[in-house]
């Protein structure tokens, strides 16, 4: 396989890099008039709109030729196929299969993972209604009213961001409740207010074995027992996620509260799973089958499209080049949607759990950038906070900004005025404003010529910041399975033309293993030699105070 940076395309680009630095987006927009028209793509729940990059119809045909260079087409078959791309852990990645809503068989190790999927998911339909509705009991016979997901990385971050981006389509049969974190003030918070004989909770974890997880687990056990008296109350209010079955039972949950999850899935990729099962307890199972439908449609135009215009290709291309490129070291997600809130959060998993990383498939240091580090917050908290850097700073920033046509809120009035703030935004972020325009404007305004130029320099904004802007119709949780969809399809493509494997973490590993066996360190009166100083010496800080 041919090193990526040996490629003509790959090249061709590196010295069309060095061209398309001098040039500004406004000039290029007033030379083509077809730029929107060229550069944007419409899908049946949102339009993509990247004009606003620094790019011509050459950037993208070279763009388009490394892809092709990369051979993603066949890639994309390799995966959706089931072979095990996923490399350095010989595994297929397959979660596509699970929200393929065409339910064409897909043999695997000669098993029809296709019916294992739809059993899960009738498992899962069963199960939510029967809470939903009542017929689940708690261990003193009454209804349950609320549920903690407990769980981690890609088994809190999927399932709460849908949750919290859909608020309006749940009809508040349940209370839903997320734990994460292994500080105890957030499981003491969550279960502050609750009541034991009417909670549920999920322990969320694809390995069974994160400590965190495992921790929040077992108070949310002790506590249960505490309060109940009654070691079978588990059976009544504990249930697993989990493809470590013998882990999930061991710790007392019934195997027939244990739902499936496979190797297959990757945690960062595994809302569609059973692990979004707080999705459907939250909004109904229909609900959950509409969100997987989006997955599902967003799977097939990655699918079915050329690359020209194909969306997930595109974000991937667009990055590479802002990133690999043109040498932008991070990237905001902007969205302008209150429900949206944990976007960025999720995005940061996804992608730079997925492609942060150095070595490539042949086990080689890359000499390129690989991906950006990911960051983002709500656009309007963020333009009164951040975006100062975003338009004026030395490090230029793409963004993404992710807005809705249709509000999903009842309270009138306010969506034109964040639409506005969206739409302005982006163009301020390309066009800016030059001296010029600066010193003309303070003069029309009868500013004195001393304070126009001590002022001037500083109100210049030099523009040409690259942004794509995502605008769905409405969010629902169609449209948002969509939304999802794509950016998981653009890290695939990244990953490939990256020579990245995306579908390992080992890079969580090292520091895993080290706060267990500090952990024994601090819980004890023993000391491990083998630190180095700084950490030797935190220690022995933290339990000199601790023992004070
Ligand atoms: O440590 C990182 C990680 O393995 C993520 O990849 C994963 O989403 C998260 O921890 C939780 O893992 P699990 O579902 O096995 O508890």
């Amino acid at each position: 396989m041919t090193a990526r940076t040996s490629l003509a395309s790959w090249q061709a680009l590196s010295a069309h890099a060095l061209q398309m630095k001098q040039q500004h987006m406004n000039d290029l927009f007033a030379a083509d008039t077809q730029r929107f028209k060229q550069f944007s793509i419409q899908l049946p729940s949102l339009l993509l709109d990247y004009s606003k990059n620094l790019i011509t119809r050459q950037t993208m045909e070279l763009l388009l030729t490394l892809a092709q260079d990369c051979e993603i087409p066949c890639w994309r078959e390799k995966m959706f196929a089931g072979e095990p791309i996923n490399r350095t852990e010989d595994r297929a990645v397959l979660h596509t299969a699970l929200r393929n809503r065409s339910k064409t068989a897909l043999n695997l190790a000669g098993e029809n993972i296709t019916a294992r999927v739809e059993q899960t998911l009738e498992k899962m339909k069963n199960f939510s209604d029967r809470v939903r509705q009542g017929h689940w009991k708690g261990y003193s016979g009454k209804r349950i009213t609320d549920v903690v997901n407990i769980g981690v990385g890609g088994s809190n971050l999927g399932p709460q961001t849908v949750t919290e981006a859909l608020k309006q389509f749940s009809d508040n049969s349940l209370n839903v409740h997320y734990v994460s974190n292994v500080d105890g003030a957030q499981i003491a918070e969550v279960l502050r207010p609750l009541n034991p004989e009417k909670v549920l909770f999920i322990v969320s974890s694809k390995t069974f074995t994160t400590t965190e997880t495992m921790t929040n687990a077992a108070t949310a056990l002790k506590w249960l027992v505490s309060s109940s008296f009654d070691e079978q109350a588990v059976a009544k209010h504990f249930i697993a996620v989990t493809a470590n079955r013998e882990n999930a039972a061991q710790f007392g949950i019934s195997r027939e509260n244990i739902f499936e999850m496979w190797d297959w899935v990757g945690g960062r990729f595994s809302l569609w799973s059973a692990i979004g099962l707080p999705i459907a307890l939250d909004l109904g199972f229909d609900k959950f089958i509409e969100l997987l439908e989006g997955g599902h449609e967003m799977d097939q135009h990655f699918q079915q499209a050329p690359l020209a215009s194909n969306a997930p290709v595109m974000l991937a291309l667009l990055s590479i080049w802002n990133c690999t490129f043109l040498g932008a070291q991070s990237q905001a997600i902007l969205p302008y949607d209150q429900s949206l809130h944990m976007l960025s959060a999720y995005l940061q998993q996804a992608e730079m759990e997925s492609n942060g990383k150095s070595v490539s498939w042949h086990g080689e240091e890359v000499n390129y950038p690989t991906v950006p580090s990911i960051w983002g917050e709500l656009g309007i908290n963020g333009q009164h906070a951040f975006y100062q850097y975003l338009h004026q700073s030395n490090n230029v920033v793409p963004a993404d900004f992710i807005g809705s046509v249709a509000s999903n809120t009842p309270v009138k009035g306010h969506h034109e005025t964040l639409m506005a703030n969206f739409f302005a935004q982006t163009q301020a972020l390309m066009c800016g404003v030059d001296e010029a325009q600066v010193r003309a404007d303070l003069h029309a305004k009868g500013r004195q010529q001393d304070y126009i130029d001590k002022v001037a320099p500083h109100k210049v904004h030099k523009g040409n910041r690259p942004t794509n802007t995502i605008l769905m119709k409405r969010i629902t949780p169609k449209t948002l399975g969509s939304l999802i969809a794509l950016y998981e399809h653009k890290i695939f493509v990244q990953g490939i033309i990256l020579q990245i494997c995306s579908f390992d973490q080992w890079g969580v590993e090292l520091g895993k293993g080290l706060a267990s066996k500090i952990q024994h360190e601090l819980e004890s009166n023993e000391e491990n030699a083998g630190h180095d100083s700084s950490t030797a010496e935190l220690i022995r800080y933290y339990k000199a105070v601790k023992n004070q």
